[in-house]
């Protein structure tokens, strides 16, 4: 039986108060739509159709996935208006699950399971109980009059919170906004759909009321845990939902043994894999693809992208690293910070120490080499051992192209050089402080290219004219 999603992506989100579209709003680094896609992929569905209106270019541009289509819902006049839109799409058999591109932490395994109580032939809500149910659509259970309305009743209706009586505000079990329902039945209901409510939209919940009426079972799963189930509508609710995901994954991450300063100062948006016995201090970030390896133990504040840190490595506070679309990696034993700065394409190999206010970009360091104090190493191939002295830099850039510098095993480069690229120092070579290199420097000499000290004895101080 075919399996087809439909992902509600269309609402302008007015409670945002933000000219991006509600859905391309980032929790954890991802779209609010790229996690409900995520999960829609797990389910391996036949079709995943996206209703997009609000923003669609934007929205469609934003996301790929195999089986994906968009339709447009112009204007957007409810979410079972959205469906309808995308009910062409869906096969003639089969089920339909429905999932809110604002809900965007809902998880494969609950979803699987919402499937199995639809089993192909009945209409299966997610539903949660909050305490504080304010703005959702309330489950109606009993009988249609309201009789024996107990929990574990038989469903009988969804009812917005904006139509509601009192009484039915006290419900405390509220539609999540996801919902399975067999696909034959579901276009048909969907074409019945009427829009005399209090928001004169076309409600998708009505389709409860008809499935009753068809006497095609109403069923409910629940959800593992709220936080799976609520909506973004505010920034309030945003950055709510983005400190419980990160709870969560600091939890999973202490779980396995890493030791987390403060779970409540920690953000990862991306992945991240460590070994054992990883410290991390308060306020670092990991965004891409991180992995760092046993022993390592990161100061406060690092911000970590896109980079494999190797066994061992110390980072003092305040680094910063960004392996951007290439990666940057630092091998075991390593030392790093305060205020280190590694771009894309630092490759550090072991024991290398990269100081503060240092700037590596597209480099190797080999083993041993140190950069300890406020230098520029780009484009350049450091060889083992060599010393990188303060203020240093290569100037890799002539204003239309970019040149490597290479320096030789065991090297020394005094303080304030400016290494002119395309250069090379060889092995055991000694550049003398304040020098400009613009040739390259033979092994094993010193090399000086700055002007010769001279001290004038004639010399006199000028005197201020007398008036
Ligand atoms: C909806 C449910 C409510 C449920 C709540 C859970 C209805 C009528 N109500 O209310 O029972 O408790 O979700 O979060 O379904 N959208 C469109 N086109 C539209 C309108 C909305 O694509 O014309 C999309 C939005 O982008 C959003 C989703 O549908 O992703 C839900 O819309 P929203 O306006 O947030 O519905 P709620 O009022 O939250
Ligand atoms: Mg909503």
């Amino acid at each position: 039986m075919a399996l087809d999603i439909v992902i509600m992506a269309a609402g302008k989100g007015t409670r945002m108060k933000s000219d991006l579209p509600k859905v391309l709003h980032r929790l954890a680094g991802r779209s609010l739509l790229q996690h409900v896609l995520q999960t829609a992929v797990q389910l391996e569905a036949d079709r995943i159709v996206v209703v997009t209106g609000h923003g669609a270019d934007a929205v469609e541009a934003s996301v790929q996935a195999p089986s994906l289509c968009f339709v447009r819902q112009m204007p957007q006049l409810g979410t079972g208006h959205a469906v309808q839109q995308a009910a062409p799409r869906l096969h003639d058999d089969g089920t339909t699950l429905i999932l809110n591109g604002d809900v965007p932490l809902i998880e494969a395994a609950t979803a699987r399971a919402l499937l199995a109580a639809a089993s192909d032939s009945n209409l299966a809500l997610l539903t949660v109980k909050l305490d504080d149910p304010t703005g959702y659509g309330r489950v109606l259970r009993g009988d249609a009059a309201g009789r024996s309305a107990h929990e574990g009743g038989r469903v009988h209706g969804i009812v917005e919170h904006k139509d509601a009586t009192q009484a039915q505000r006290s419900i405390r079990e509220v539609y999540t906004g996801i919902m399975a329902a067999p696909t034959a039945h579901l276009k048909r209901w969907l074409a019945a759909l009427r829009n005399d409510n209090a928001q004169g939209e076309f409600y998708l919940t009505d389709i409860v009321a008809m499935a009753v009426a068809d006497r095609v079972p109403v069923v409910t799963a629940s959800a593992a845990s709220e936080a799976e189930v609520l909506g973004v509508n505010s920034p309030l609710q945003l950055a709510d939902l983005e400190r419980r995901f990160q709870r969560a994954q600091a939890e999973a991450l202490m779980t396995q043994g890493v030791r987390l300063a403060d779970p409540a100062r920690f953000d990862l948006r991306g992945e991240l894999a460590c070994g054992s016995d990883v410290e991390i201090d308060v306020n670092c970030i990991f965004e891409g693809s991180v992995s760092v390896g046993s022993g390592v133990c990161i100061g406060a504040h690092c911000v970590i992208r896109n980079a494999t840190i190797g066994e061992g490595v110390l980072i003092h506070p305040f680094t910063h690293i960004d392996g951007g679309t290439v990666g940057a990696s630092v091998g075991a034993g390593s030392v790093l910070g305060p205020y280190a700065r590694l771009r894309p394409g630092a490759t550090l190999a072991e024991d290398v120490h990269v100081g503060n206010f240092v700037e590596v970009k597209n480099s190797t360091l080999a083993r041993g080499a140190k950069a300890n104090h406020l230098a520029y190493l780009g484009d350049a191939s450091v060889g083992e051992r060599v010393n990188f002295g303060a203020g240093s830099i290569t100037a890799n850039y002539d204003g239309v192209n970019k040149h490597r510098t290479v320096i030789g095993a065991n090297a020394h480069i005094g303080s304030n050089c400016v290494l002119v690229a395309p250069v090379a120092i060889g092995d055991g070579a000694t550049i003398g402080g304040g020098s400009t290199i613009t040739g390259s420097a033979p092994a094993g000499q010193l090399t000086v290219a700055r002007a010769r000290q001279v001290s004038l004895p004639a010399w006199t101080r000028p005197v201020k004219k007398q008036p």
